[in-house]
């Protein structure tokens, strides 16, 4: 073999590798976006459900946990805050429609919108259904149960809206009781 010969030899396989590899790089990002969205991987797959401890969650208390970028409430509400939100009729409410997942296709009855039988641990997002501001809660504004200061919402011992600008219940997120101290949120 002569020089030139080998030279143009070398020169060719190294443009085969290269095409060769131009195309399998394409063909990866064209491929990746549809399978990224149809097969989520570990790390989505455990971001979208998340386990909480409520075993220190006295009796009229509330925590607050990052769920998805957003703050969950989870109250342990007190029976007098339960009985006053029971005692509303559905009339009285600006938003009597549920948005409760866990209970489709029921209204925003008090007893529609909490996690258990008893009615002692509502669930919601923290976010008030007007401008997304983070409620304060533990008894706050008119109705003793959420108030949001951007505007002025007032949010029932239930989280229904009351009064101001926010026109919906405050969400309420899939959750579940996994054991008597366990929530599961998503
Ligand atoms: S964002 Fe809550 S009242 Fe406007």
């Amino acid at each position: 073999m002569s020089h030139a010969e080998d030279h143009e030899g070398t020169r060719r396989d190294f443009l085969y590798y290269a095409t060769a590899g131009a195309g399998a790089v394409t063909a990866g990002a064209a491929v990746w976006p549809l399978v990224n969205q149809m097969n989520p991987s570990a790390d989505v797959q455990a971001l979208s459900s998340i386990i909480v401890d409520v075993s220190g969650v006295d009796v009229g208390t509330q925590i607050s946990v990052m769920f998805l970028g957003k703050p969950v409430f989870i109250r342990r509400r007190t029976q007098e805050e339960i009985d006053e939100a029971r005692a509303v009729e559905m009339q009285e409410l600006i938003d009597s429609s549920s948005e409760n997942p866990n209970k489709p296709g029921t209204d925003a009855a008090d007893e529609n919108r909490t996690l258990d039988e008893n009615g002692e641990w509502l669930v919601m997002m923290g976010v008030c259904t007007h401008l997304g501001c983070v409620p304060l809660g533990d008894g706050a504004g008119e109705f003793n149960g959420w108030f949001c200061p951007c505007h002025g919402s007032h949010y029932d011992t239930a989280g229904r809206i009351r009064k101001g600008p926010a026109p919906q219940n405050l969400h309420i997120p899939v959750a579940e009781f996994t054991d008597e101290t366990t929530i599961k949120l998503g």
